[in-house]
């Protein structure tokens, strides 16, 4: 292994994939972040060079997860500009805008699909090749997807968005599958109600929610992004090395 390790953060601009690379250029990675909001990529930037003082190598990309061409570039500069990937945490994604079964239009369904799933696949896709040069072989690169406790339950009025979550957990146990003899672990993070602008968004709309999600958690409150961030950069470690094709939930145990 290298002496530095470079980690790549989707939806790196704002809440979980912000606290992630955050956590990641603490431990001294080299942080590549990536988001489609170039305003929120920037101020994630210098908030990372701030904590990590001028050694810290932070490049900051932007792209739209849902688009393969973005998705290719995104990854030609981490091999042109980096020359290696270690570790990648696709976190991207979006709220669905709320509809049911019935109510939920095409256009609604296929944004946030193109988000929320294919952008998964689409990243883990170029990643992998460029993991496969990188690695050694012995189980040393890493990727972490974000999913949610949604991707094991159904709620009402987000079915694209729990389809996705679904699907999330399905694409990261192929991939375990498929890159196991290439050294590539694959596992999931499934957070519970973590205080982003994400949620906060929910909240300001329908304020009695709050509630709702503390008393869904045994511990009776939202996360914070730097709970989700630290099983992210522990599953991006050594100390994670026989890890694979699972899921953690990081969800202050979730009762429904
Ligand atoms: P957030 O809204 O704070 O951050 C999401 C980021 O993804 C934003 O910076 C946004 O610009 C970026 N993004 C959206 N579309 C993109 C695209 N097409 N290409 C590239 N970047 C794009 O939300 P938060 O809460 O930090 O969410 C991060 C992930 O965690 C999402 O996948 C979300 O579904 C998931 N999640 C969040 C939970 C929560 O309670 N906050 C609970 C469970 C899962």
């Amino acid at each position: 292994m290298p002496d530095r390790q470079v980690s790549l953060v989707t939806g790196a601009a704002s809440g979980i994939g912000r606290a992630a690379a955050i956590a990641f250029a603490d431990r001294g990675d080299d942080v590549v972040l990536a988001d489609v909001d170039a305003d929120g990529l920037t101020a994630t930037a210098d908030l990372l060079r701030n904590a990590a003082g001028p050694q810290a190598v932070i490049d900051a990309v932007p792209v739209d997860v849902s688009d393969e061409r973005s998705v290719g570039d995104l990854l030609g500069h981490v091999r042109s500009q980096h020359g290696r990937l270690d570790y990648a945490f696709n976190n991207a994604g979006i709220e669905q805008q709320r509809a049911t079964i019935v109510d939920c239009t095409e256009d609604n369904w296929d944004r946030t699909i193109a988000i929320d799933l294919k952008g998964i696949w689409l990243s883990m896709k170029h990643e992998i090749l460029l993991m496969r040069e990188s690695t050694t072989g012995g189980g040393d690169a890493a990727i972490v997807n974000t999913s949610s406790v949604v991707g094991s339950r159904g709620v009402f009025g987000a079915p694209a968005y729990v389809a996705a979550k679904h699907g999330i957990i399905g694409l990261t146990r192929c991939a375990a599958v498929e890159e196991a003899p290439n050294g590539i672990r694959v596992n999931a993070v499934a957070p519970g109600h973590i205080r982003t602008p994400l949620v906060q968004r929910v909240i300001d709309r329908e304020p009695a929610k709050e509630q709702t999600y503390r008393d869904n958690a045994l511990l009776g409150r939202l996360g914070q992004p730097e709970e989700v961030a630290g099983a992210v950069t522990w599953l991006c470690s050594d100390a994670a090395s026989f890890v694979t094709g699972d899921v953690i939930s990081v969800d202050g145990g979730v009762l429904v």
